[in-house]
């Protein structure tokens, strides 16, 4: 079967690559039919790639070609990969994507458009890169209530916590080594900032709950803020910082979902995963907890999902695969901030006496070179707009969730 794919970069050549060093392996899942790579579409010239030949800069030469029946869309970013996703669909035509922002922003329409197409549109590599988790969501936990999501859902912002919390290494300086090592981009906002996770727990969320969540109903904070100090002042305590896209259902009307530095205690499984890795946690009625973990960024690995769902596609192409989410509407992410109780860690100017009659219980925490005017300690569980209301007055340096995962 011939397929096309658009984009060259990082993504788009693993596919090249995975497609070309699996055929055996890849035949076997598609009852024997290669998968032979007709087109591939990017404005860039590779001339010394050895697959010159393939390239193309008209999109239309991969949309009239009526031999190829699956697209994979590796260019990133809302436009084009919208448009030419649109009508790749509508020429009846499958496409399989890595590309979060785009199914995060405009996911529910391309799904309704390959449902009336009789096509699919699959995007296992959109969260987690290499790590199955759209498909076990799907599939696998079908019989749950999912109860809530927690995720660490970037890497380059894991990596440098990690950095932090082990070495010791100041964010700016683990994020110059995050970018020397090539996880950061140049402008690493989306990373630092957290809008990369946003993009994916608005994916996540949609999937569990069968509503689409876009990332502006998702409260989001980077990692920016962190300092040593909070890292050491966590670590007195068993615990760990990493940055958490979070879900939580409250009703079917209902839920909250956001993201941000979060505190998360040894034994979670979410406090040992380091580096680059991602996990996400899902927590189901009926099967407790299950954690998924692997590689969720880099070329192959990455490449290793978006093949995968070139096979599903390709084996799928006279029967749709049942996928999909409903709309949502304005009030169906509540404010966490008013509605999700948990503790909170603070690191204040203030001393121990008025912070034991602030709230019912807390832990206080120590660092080495703690001045004796600073406290840093774990509250008990409350809303955070409950929390701001027991702190006016006090002078705050820093404050972050702690999570229940
Ligand atoms: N920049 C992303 C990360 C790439 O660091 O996780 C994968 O989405």
């Amino acid at each position: 079967m011939k397929v096309a794919v658009m984009g060259y970069g990082t993504v788009g050549s693993g596919v090249v690559e995975v497609i070309e060093a699996h055929k055996k392996s890849i035949t076997k899942h598609t009852d024997g039919e290669m998968l032979e790579v007709s087109h591939i579409l990017d404005l860039r010239d590779f001339e010394n790639d050895p697959h010159k030949d393939l390239f193309t800069k008209d999109f239309n030469d991969i949309l009239n070609d009526g031999e190829v029946k699956v697209v994979a869309e590796a260019m990133g970013g809302v436009n084009p990969a919208y448009d030419f996703t649109m009508k790749l669909l509508k020429a009846g035509k499958s496409v399989v994507t890595s590309n979060k922002e785009l199914v995060a922003q405009k996911g529910l329409e391309l799904l309704n458009t390959a449902k009336e197409n009789g096509v699919n549109y699959l995007f296992e590599a959109s969260v987690g890169g290499g790590i199955p988790i759209i498909r076990p969501m799907d599939q696998c936990l079908a019989a749950n209530n999912i109860l809530g999501i927690a995720g660490i859902l970037n890497g380059t912002t894991n990596f440098i916590l990690t950095k932090m919390i082990e070495e010791d290494t100041a964010f700016d300086e683990a994020l110059k080594i995050a970018q020397d090592k090539g996880y950061a981009e140049k402008d690493p906002t989306a990373d630092i900032e957290g809008f990369d996770a946003c993009r994916k727990v608005c994916i996540l969320a949609s999937l569990a709950f069968g509503k689409h969540v876009y990332p502006n109903q998702v409260e989001t904070e980077g990692i920016t803020k962190i300092t040593l100090e909070d890292v050491s002042y966590i670590a007195s305590a068993g615990g760990v910082i990493k940055l958490l896209g979070q879900i939580k259902y409250i009703s079917d009307d209902e839920i909250a979902a956001f993201v941000g530095p979060a505190v998360v205690f040894h034994p979670s499984q979410l406090a040992s995963v380091n580096g680059v890795f991602n996990a996400i946690l899902v927590r189901g009625d009926a099967v407790g907890d299950v954690c998924f973990y692997g590689q969720g960024a880099g070329k192959s690995a990455t490449a290793s999902a978006v093949v995968a769902d070139m096979v599903d596609a390709a084996k799928h192409t006279e029967r749709r695969k049942i996928f999909g989410w409903e709309d949502g509407n304005e009030n169906y992410v509540v404010d966490y901030k008013d509605t999700i109780k948990m503790p909170f860690y603070v690191r204040a100017k203030c001393t121990e006496s008025k912070a034991k009659a602030l709230f019912d219980e807390v832990k206080f925490l120590t660092r080495k070179g703690q001045p004796s005017d600073e406290i840093a300690f774990i509250t008990d569980v409350m809303t955070e707009n409950e929390l701001m209301k027991k702190l006016e007055g006090i002078e705050l340096i820093a404050k972050i969730k702690v999570t229940d995962y």
